[in-house]
C-alpha cells in the first residue's frame, strides 16, 4: 500500500504562534524526501490549519503529488479548478468540528456530487469521495464517474484492541470488496497509526492509506523523516 501524509498537523502547530515556525513546505519537502505517495492537505472553509498560500506553495512542488482534501463547496470546487492538485478528496465539514467526523453523505445529494465532480475529472484531477464503508454510499459515488472512494477508518481505529475491532475491520473489509465490484478503487484513512494499520493489508487491493496525525506525533520525539519512514515501511510490508 502507498502512503499519502497528511500535513495539516504542521500548520496547526505553526497557526498556534502565528509566525511560520514549523514550516509546511519543510514538511511537504521531508515528505518528498521520504519519497511518500502523496501529500495530503485539507482547505478547510475557516482556513483553521492550511491556508491557500500552503496549497499553492506545495503544488508548485516539482515532483509532488498534492491530494487537497476539500468540502463539497462551490468555493472550493474553484480553488481546485484553478490549483489543479492530482487529486482531490471530498470531505464532509463542520465548523465545529475537531477533526473530520464520519464520512460524506454522497447518497443524500448525489446530483450535486455529480454537478461538483464532472469539471473536475475534465481537468484530469483524481476524484475521491471519502465515505463510511456503507454500500449506499459506495453505489452513489459509481454514479459520479470518481474513480476512487476512501474509506472512513476512524471506527475501527478507535475500536482497535476492543470487542468492537473485528465488526469495524470486517465493515472496511466488505466495503473495499464490494467497491472493487462497481470498478473504484479505493483509499482509506483516519486514526491510523503505528499500532492499527497492519490490518490493513488484510484488505485486498487498497490503493492508498491517507495518514496525519499518529506520524506528527511520533514526529515530536524522532523527526517527521523517520516517522515517515517507519510509517511507510508498515505500510509496504505485511509482515511487520
Ligand atoms: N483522510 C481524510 C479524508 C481526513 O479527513 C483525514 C483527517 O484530516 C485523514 C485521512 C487523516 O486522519 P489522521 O490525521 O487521523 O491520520
Amino acid at each position: 500500500m502507498l502512503l499519502g501524509v497528511n500535513i495539516d498537523h504542521v500548520a496547526t502547530l505553526r497557526n498556534a504562534r502565528g509566525g511560520n515556525e514549523p514550516d509546511v513546505l519543510t514538511a511537504a519537502r521531508i515528505c518528498k524526501v521520504c519519497e511518500v505517495e502523496s501529500i495530503t492537505t485539507h482547505l478547510r472553509e475557516d482556513r483553521r490549519h492550511i491556508k491557500d498560500a500552503d496549497v499553492e506553495a506545495i503544488r508548485k512542488l516539482p515532483r509532488v503529488r498534492l491530494n487537497l482534501e476539500m468540502a463539497m463547496t462551490k468555493e472550493m470546487q474553484e480553488i481546485a479548478l484553478k490549483l489543479r492538485p492530482h487529486a482531490v478528496c471530498i470531505v464532509p465539514e463542520k465548523r465545529q468540528e475537531v477533526t473530520t467526523e464520519g464520512g460524506l453523505d454522497v447518497a443524500g445529494q448525489l446530483d450535486w456530487a455529480i454537478e461538483f465532480t464532472k469539471p473536475l475529472i475534465e481537468k484530469n484531477i483524481e476524484v475521491s469521495f471519502f465515505i463510511d464503508p456503507d454500500v449506499h454510499q459506495i453505489a452513489a459515488v459509481s454514479k459520479t464517474g470518481a474513480p476512487f472512494i476512501e474509506l472512513h477508518t476512524g471506527k475501527y481505529s478507535e475500536a482497535f484492541g476492543t470487542e468492537e475491532e473485528e465488526k469495524c475491520f470486517q465493515d472496511l473489509k466488505g466495503a473495499a470488496l464490494f467497491a472493487q465490484n462497481f470498478g473504484l478503487k479505493v483509499n482509506a484513512g483516519h486514526g491510523l497509526n503505528y499500532q492499527n494499520v497492519h490490518r490493513m493489508h488484510e484488505i485486498p487491493n487498497l490503493v492508498e492509506l491517507n495518514i496525519g496525525h499518529s506520524i506528527i506525533s511520533r514526529a515530536v520525539f524522532v523527526g517527521l523523516e523517520q516517522a515517515i519512514k517507519e510509517m511507510k515501511s508498515l505500510c509496504e510490508n505485511s509482515s511487520k
